[in-house]
């Protein structure tokens, strides 16, 4: 296996793209840069930690965030308790380690929201120690290398895969040996349709090249069917302002702004009553849409209607769009709705 690090570091060092959190690696950059790249892909991400960035400069900054202003600077990201788990550890990282990132495996996986690949990246890229950081693309490229059908879904096999890796890994670049797997996977070793293999500078010792199969690996167990969802979602304005409401601190999507909305498919005459219901006297329907948001567990098929209102109540917090721009986190399932109308 050690055979894989020169040409594997090589390849990494003429063809690895320039992104912004590989220049000036200091912990805290590359630690929010991994936190937003897991599940989101790199030119989503990009936008997003630039901004960060600007904003948030230092662990002290993120600690200190106002909650809203953190919101507002992940929204569209998805799985917003990534941002909370890190303002979470920002403030424990002050309080215990004077803001610095401690340099230990265990201490970083001991932060709220560091787990196994995120203390692997921080550890290695960050602080050049000897631990691999095993994402989705190391678990391809890694499957393909050894022709190893285990199922990658399974935690056991992330933790054997990791060993491995870390076996591979050379003493002097961990962090490059790490980030260069995940580079040969987004760039040669791709996920859908043909890798590259032409490309690869591991195809001389690749079995599923060899074997004239890569893309029979990864395995991985067919995960459970989303749950579908109907919900009925409610834009109503009144005098140019639209309200919105907060959601419950708990669950999916928590804490975050979001129209109105109710279980179920109403039909219009329903979506009148509710409204009425809630006392906004809704006067004409101006449109009505469908669309549908993909979660990781859940399916919501959302049937929106929008309403001029003659009465704006309290239960309500009722808001101009250009505050909904600047202010309010409105995640992506509510968001589009708030496209719509432009
Ligand atoms: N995906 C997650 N972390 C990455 C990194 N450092 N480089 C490329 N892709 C990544």
């Amino acid at each position: 296996m050690q055979e894989i690090a020169q040409p594997l570091l090589r390849w990494f060092d003429e063809n690895k793209r320039s992104l912004p959190f590989r220049a000036h690696k200091t912990p805290y950059r590359v630690w929010v840069s991994e936190v937003m790249l897991q599940q989101t892909r790199v030119a989503a991400v990009l936008p997003y930690y630039e901004r960060f960035m600007r904003e948030l400069p230092t662990v002290q900054a993120l600690a200190a965030c106002p909650p809203e202003k953190l919101a507002k600077l992940w929204e569209g990201l998805g799985y917003y308790s990534r941002a909370r788990n890190l303002q979470r550890a920002a403030q424990a990282v002050v309080e215990q380690y004077g803001g610095e990132l401690p340099a230990s495996y265990e201490a970083l996986r001991a932060l709220p929201g560091i787990g196994d690949y995120t203390a692997g990246a921080v550890a290695s890229l960050a602080f050049g120690l000897p631990y691999a950081a095993v994402d989705g693309n190391v678990l391809r490229v890694w499957s393909r290398l050894h022709a190893d059908d285990a199922d990658i879904s399974a935690p056991a096999t992330k933790r054997r895969m990791a060993a491995e890796v870390q076996a591979a890994q050379p003493a002097q670049r961990p962090g490059d040996f790490n980030e260069a797997l995940m580079e040969l996977g987004a760039l040669v070793c791709l996920p859908n349709g043909a890798p590259l293999c032409g490309q690869c500078p591991l195809q001389a010792l690749c079995r599923a090249s060899a074997a004239g199969n890569p893309c029979a690996y990864p395995v991985r167990a067919p995960k459970a069917a989303r749950r579908i969802e109907e919900r009925t979602v409610f834009v109503f304005s009144c005098d140019g302002r639209q309200a919105l409401e907060k959601r419950p601190p708990e669950g999916l999507l928590a804490g975050l702004w979001q129209y109105p909305n109710v279980l179920g498919k109403l039909s219009v005459a329903q979506a009148i009553a509710q409204a009425e219901q809630w006392g906004v006297r809704p006067r004409q329907l101006e449109k009505c849409v469908e669309r549908q948001h993909i979660f990781t567990h859940i399916t919501w098929r959302m049937t929106a209607y929008y309403f001029q209102c003659g009465a704006a109540p309290a239960a309500f917090i009722w808001a101009a769009p250009s505050e909904i721009a600047q202010r309010f986190a409105l995640p992506t399932a509510f968001h589009m709705f708030f496209e719509e109308m432009k």
